[in-house]
């Protein structure tokens, strides 16, 4: 049972959302941020059913940094898989966690028609699709034109 507080705060009650969320909370134990000690975890669910998960990892040489969603793209693209349904990204903060703007193009690289779960610690979630993450975006159709 589903239930909506504000128009986008949700409870899932689903147990694939869950689970993702879950995954993704599982996945943040390993990040690597001793710089921003800000850890963040993704867990991607594949058309297929398969999970990736990713946490950030960070660089002395900041600019290295990669972010969790990119990481758990990253790791599905290089075994193979790259239809994707959702993914749910999780933090310690008190806010909806939100995939930076590097992500976000990371993520419409691969469809601009799946869903992005930014969650709190409490489970809550705010469902977007990549869409309304990144609209009026540029994408892999717009190089044919
Ligand atoms: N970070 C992510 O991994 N994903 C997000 O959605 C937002 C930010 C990371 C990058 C950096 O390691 C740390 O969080 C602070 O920005």
């Amino acid at each position: 049972m589903a239930d909506m507080q504000d128009g986008v705060t949700q409870r899932s009650g689903c147990d694939w959302i869950d689970e993702l969320i879950r995954k993704s909370r599982e996945a943040k134990q390993f990040a690597y941020c001793p710089y921003s000690k800000f850890p963040v975890g993704a867990a991607l669910l594949t058309l297929d059913g398969k999970v990736f998960t990713g946490c950030n990892m960070e660089n002395a040489c900041s600019t290295l940094g990669i972010c969790a969603e990119r990481n758990a793209i990253s790791t599905a693209i290089s075994n193979g898989h790259r239809k994707f349904k959702a993914i749910a990204i999780a933090s310690d903060s008190a806010e909806f966690i939100s995939p930076c703007g590097g992500c976000r193009q990371v993520m419409r690289e691969f469809g601009a028609d799946w869903d992005v779960y930014l969650t709190k610690p409490d489970g809550s979630y705010r469902k977007m699709s990549v869409k309304e993450t990144l609209p009026v975006s540029f994408g892999p159709d717009d190089l044919k034109n």
